[in-house]
């Protein structure tokens, strides 16, 4: 696998910042986010629940609304920066070259329209096309995404599809306009195991062939590690680590890292309990001071507590975000 960093950015995040208001003040659910997505990478964002994956992937489309607020920041796609546009560009972008699919399928479907009037939606509201090579396309992109009988199925409502169908469905309307990056926000999480792993083998497939740049949102770092070619690690709305897939499963710099490895079924010898890292991720307005990680840490200092860490670098693409960052040797 060509190190993705070698690539040209496709997506450039700087210093995102989105913010929830609540009677008492503005919480940052995202800090001042730093994110680079190369053409035709896999990024893998991953992190507990409510560590701010989703605001990040909403806050890059522009799709933050009442009581959030994107504060600051840039996002340049193609060398515009999307927070300057108006809502109708902005609109068009997404849908086309940017597109975002969703963990829960019905929130991207209309339960009043079929399969086909959807599709067939999402391809006309981007340019023009006759009635039959909309049929066409509609029928070529389910049957990509592993969707039997496909014809059928543009007459059916999302009811009479079953979870796994319902999230192909939505797979392949993301893909319908050739994307250049694609957002997926824990897409097979609510689905069981085998068509889980089913659609992350036809998600790869299809990222491959398409080129697309596609960021897989996940609170299983066992997922990503399968699929990705570089890892994001959040915590309390930070990236407190990124590199590519090899150095953060081999090396990983962060404690907080090393505490989701550690806690990943596969890597813990048969019989051994799963070591899970105690403790949540802070709620919004509760972020500890100094480093947010600090209470769950078992190598925090007085450093730490007084002092957030900023962002380390080795000057070539690998990232983190830590005083007492774990060795090499230690990580071995
Ligand atoms: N609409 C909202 N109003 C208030 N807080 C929110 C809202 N959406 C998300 N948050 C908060 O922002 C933080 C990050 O949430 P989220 O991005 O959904 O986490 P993740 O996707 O990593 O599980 C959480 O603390 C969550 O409670
Ligand atoms: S900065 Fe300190 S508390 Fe935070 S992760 Fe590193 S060692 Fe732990
Ligand atoms: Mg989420």
């Amino acid at each position: 696998m060509t190190d993705p960093r070698t690539r040209k950015p496709v997506l450039e995040v700087e210093g995102l910042q989105t913010v929830f208001h609540d009677l008492e003040g503005a919480w940052p659910a995202i800090n001042a986010l730093d994110l680079t997505i190369y053409e035709g990478e896999v990024l893998g964002l991953v992190g507990e629940s409510g560590s701010g994956k989703s605001v990040a992937g909403f806050s890059i489309l522009g799709l933050i609304d009442t009581p959030g607020e994107i504060t600051a920041g840039r996002v340049l796609f193609q060398g515009k920066d999307l927070r300057e546009m108006d809502e109708e560009s902005l609109r068009k972008l997404r849908g086309a070259d940017l597109s975002m699919i969703f963990q829960d399928p019905l929130t991207t479907l209309n339960p009043v329209l079929t399969i086909g009037e959807q599709m067939g939606e999402a391809i006309t509201e981007h340019g023009q096309a006759d009635a039959e090579a909309l049929r066409r396309r509609c029928i070529d992109t389910l049957t990509k995404v592993g969707i039997t009988s496909p014809e059928e199925r543009l007459s059916q409502y999302p009811h009479e599809l079953s979870g796994g169908m319902r999230q192909r469905v939505v797979i392949a309307i993301a893909l319908l306009n050739s994307p250049k990056v694609i957002i997926a926000d824990e897409p097979t999480t609510a689905l069981d195991v085998t068509i889980q792993s089913q659609i992350i083998a036809e998600m790869q497939r299809l990222q491959h062939d398409s080129g697309a740049a596609l960021i897989w949102i996940s609170h299983d770092l066992g997922v990503v590690a399968e699929l990705a070619d570089r890892i994001a690690v959040m915590y309390a709305g930070d990236i407190v680590e990124i590199g590519t897939t090899d150095e953060v499963l081999d090396r990983p710099r962060h404690p907080y890292t090393r505490g989701l490895l550690d806690s990943v079924p596969g890597d813990v010898p048969p019989g051994e309990p799963l070591r899970q890292i105690e403790g949540s991720a802070p709620p919004l307005n509760a972020r500890p001071f100094g480093c947010p990680f600090h209470p769950r840490c078992a190598q925090a200092t007085d450093l730490c507590r007084s002092s957030d860490p900023a962002p380390q670098g080795d000057g070539a693409g690998r990232i983190w975000r830590c005083h007492h960052p774990i060795t090499a040797q230690e990580a071995a």
